[in-house]
């Protein structure tokens, strides 16, 4: 399949079936990306810390427990290359893409993080994030207008997409008309590019090139954006070098789009299939907030990876330096001793610790602006469109892997 403007391939690399989830799991197995809920439920009872030697090897928990202590694991679990699950291929060319941009500080360990980090949390402040209101409010109405009158939509590539890349390049002061190269290029990182290494690579490049232009341009002409304040930002008296600007803005790229678009479409999902969920939020929109929490707990995203540094005896099994353990914060989000009913998705739950945003030094730094987004989205989403279900024979499509959401909702109303 090509489906790009580059006419690369995205489609998943095939694998073969698994048999044994516990010594052989596949988080690019159709079905694990289809329905992950029930192989992490008995994996929590037979053997909470999974292995599989496919993709070079990982370590897989499934315990809340687990999974908050291993977050917590630094320095002995590293955060630089790899953070993600790596395809089985020697890539020279990928290797160099990485080490020139990297994504700090998701790809760093402290002291790198700790500076790195310090220098973008101005920029989500609760007060910066709630500067994108109006925007991210008027950009969800504008485009709700360009469908209602149909009364169907693919809610996840017509809505839930288009939004995060705008308000991303609001933020980072980028052309947001720009947002369907963004997708693909994410796309190719994060979505293709994890089990097909050309197509990351390429893909890494064009963020490279897009981002050094954009420095290039803000040091003639500094403007009242995210870059120009990162080029102006020092770091023990010297400027932070361009490839470090070039590679947070190309951490907030990828990190900022393919969740909250997960996210939101996620949340859409469900709302198309649980009618009583839906009319609840209609009835008292006041319900929103929580309900969000909810969402994000049901259907949390994101499953990060670490790298041993050290021999380390971790709940009977040993990790080697060089293993990778696989921060499944989705899985701990459904462990039964952590939340009462945790496969009950229910939007009134008021004992919610989720750790869809991650915990530990690196939890996601832009979890303001993510709920902004969502509850701006389902919100106006639902003052329109109030009424709303899958599309008879819809075919609902998921990506999976290290970001999980529908990538294909077709509804009516
Ligand atoms: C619903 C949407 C989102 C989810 C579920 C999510 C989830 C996560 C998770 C789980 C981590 C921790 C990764 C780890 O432990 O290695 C993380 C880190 C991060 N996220 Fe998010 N994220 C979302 C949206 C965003 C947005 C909108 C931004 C900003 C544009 C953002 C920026 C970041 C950054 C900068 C980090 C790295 C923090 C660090 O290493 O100190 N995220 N995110």
């Amino acid at each position: 399949m090509t489906d790009t403007s580059d006419g690369l391939d995205f489609a998943a690399a095939t694998t073969e079936p698994v048999e044994d989830w516990a010594t052989d799991y596949d988080i690019f197995d159709p079905d694990y990306i289809a329905d992950p809920f029930p192989i992490w439920d008995d994996l929590r009872g037979g053997c909470p810390v999974a292995h599989t030697d496919r993709w070079q090897g990982s370590w897989l928990p499934t315990k809340y427990d687990d999974v908050v202590a291993l977050a917590r694991m630094v320095p002995e679990l590293s955060s630089t290359d790899p953070i993600v699950v790596k395809p089985p291929s020697d890539d020279t060319a990928d290797a160099n893409a990485y080490s020139t941009v990297n994504a700090p500080p998701i790809s760093s360990d402290p002291p790198v993080h700790t500076w790195s980090r310090r220098l973008i949390l101005p920029a989500f402040s609760p007060k910066a994030t709630e500067a994108h209101e109006p925007f991210t409010r008027q950009l969800c109405q504008d485009l709700i207008a360009q469908f209602i009158d149909r009364g169907e939509v693919d809610a996840a590539g017509e809505y839930a997409q288009q939004i995060p890349p705008r308000v991303i390049a609001h933020l980072l002061g980028v052309d947001p008309e720009r947002a369907d190269d963004f997708v693909e290029w994410v796309n190719g990182v994060l979505g293709a590019g994890l089990s097909r290494p050309e197509v990351r690579t390429h893909y890494r490049g064009k963020i490279r090139e897009f981002f050094m232009a954009e420095i290039a341009d803000r040091k003639a002409n500094p403007k009242d954006d995210l870059i120009s304040e990162l080029l102006a930002a020092e770091i023990d008296g010297e400027p932070v070098p361009d490839l470090h600007v070039a590679g947070t803005c190309n951490l907030l790229l990828v990190a900022g789009i393919d969740t909250t678009w997960s996210s939101i479409g996620a949340a859409l999902w469900h709302l198309a299939t649980h009618s009583d969920d839906r009319q609840l939020l209609v009835d008292d929109p006041s319900k929103l907030d929580n309900a969000i929490e909810e969402l994000l707990r049901a259907y949390a995203p994101v499953t990060m990876a670490r790298v041993v540094q050290e021999q380390t005896e971790f709940q009977g099994v040993t990790f080697e330096p060089g293993d990778k353990i696989l921060m499944n914060f989705p899985g701990a989000n459904r462990d039964p001793e952590a939340f009462e009913n945790a496969d009950v998705v229910d939007l009134e739950r008021q004992r919610n610790r989720h750790v869809a945003f991650g915990v530990g030094i690196h939890r996601c730094a832009g979890s303001n602006l993510a709920r902004l987004e969502m509850q701006v989205a389902i919100g106006e989403f639902l003052k329109a469109i109030p009424e709303f279900h899958l599309a008879e024979g819809a075919n609902v499509t998921w990506a999976g892997g290290q970001v999980r959401g529908p990538r294909k909702l077709p509804i009516v109303f």
